[in-house]
């Protein structure tokens, strides 16, 4: 079953956004060369405890953190360490989500630490180009499959792969609610979406290698969270989180100065 919002709830879900949004705008601007990921944690965990919500990642599943750092040919889920120093020229996706009054949000995004290569410029370009045609479909009476056919073929037209394991998903009383959101899927299938749906979507992608077939999936490392694209390719994550409206899709997160700051020549 997948839960329509009311109005009040929605208010609650856009303010919930705003103060992720907030806290992820100032992570990924003091991501800089010879900063740790366990140091973005812990202002990550700092922020959102002065902001009165609640961490929702950590102890999720036994998650030990706030957030997730993933770095260079870590997809999500990467795991912060204060051992893990932001090098120039890393590519790093931080995702977050909060918990207040009952509801919850969760929101990824990807920059280039201090000088950008022009092959990450277009990883980067590529996801969230993947990520707009996805929330271009988000429309009351079209079908789930519109959405994640819309971020699949975009992604292959570009000569990228994707995540197929890991998946957007609903959200609202729970991070996760139905329907699973795949970046790949059927145009006209799939649940009717319907207005009052709240969807994450998050393309998670790489550059294909010229032998890689697009059934060619990532992988989960030893310590049973890092996923990792794979022929170790550079990847990135995005993640917004989408209201379906009457008027069309409203993106809930949407990007606060501090992120548009922290990514310079994008
Ligand atoms: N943002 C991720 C998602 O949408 C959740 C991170 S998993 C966690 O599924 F364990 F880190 F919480
Ligand atoms: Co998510």
């Amino acid at each position: 079953m997948i839960p329509l919002k009311t109005a009040r709830e929605i208010a609650i879900m856009r303010e919930n956004a705003r103060i992720l949004n907030e806290i992820l705008g100032e992570l990924l601007a003091r991501a800089r060369p010879g900063v740790s990921t366990g140091e973005l944690d812990r202002l990550a965990e700092r922020r959102v405890r002065e902001a009165g919500v609640r961490p929702a990642f950590k102890g999720y599943k036994g998650y030990p953190a706030t957030i997730c750092t993933s770095v260079n040919e870590e997809i999500v889920h990467g795991i912060p360490r204060d051992d893990r120093i932001l090098n120039d020229g890393d590519v790093l996706s931080i995702d977050i989500g909060i918990e207040r009054d009952g509801y919850f949000a969760d929101r990824a995004d990807t920059v280039i630490v201090g000088r950008p290569r022009e092959e990450d410029l277009e990883l980067i370009e590529v996801a969230r180009e993947a990520l707009e045609r996805g929330i271009a479909e988000a429309r009351a009476g079209g079908r789930l499959g519109d959405i994640s056919h819309a971020i699949g073929v975009y992604v292959l037209s570009r000569g990228y792969n994707f995540a197929k394991r890991f998946v957007g998903h609903g959200i609202g009383r729970a991070m996760h609610e139905d329907p699973q959101v795949p970046n790949y899927g059927t145009p006209g299938k799939g649940p009717r979406l319907r207005e009052g749906m709240v969807l994450a979507i998050e393309p998670m992608v790489w550059k294909a290698e010229p032998d890689e077939t697009p059934e060619e999936e990532e992988r989960v490392l030893a310590d049973g969270w890092t996923v990792v694209t794979p022929r170790g390719q550079r990847a990135a994550h995005v993640e917004e989180m989408v209201l379906i409206t009457a008027d069309g899709p409203e993106v809930l997160t949407a990007t606060a100065p501090a992120v548009a700051a922290a990514r310079p020549g994008l």
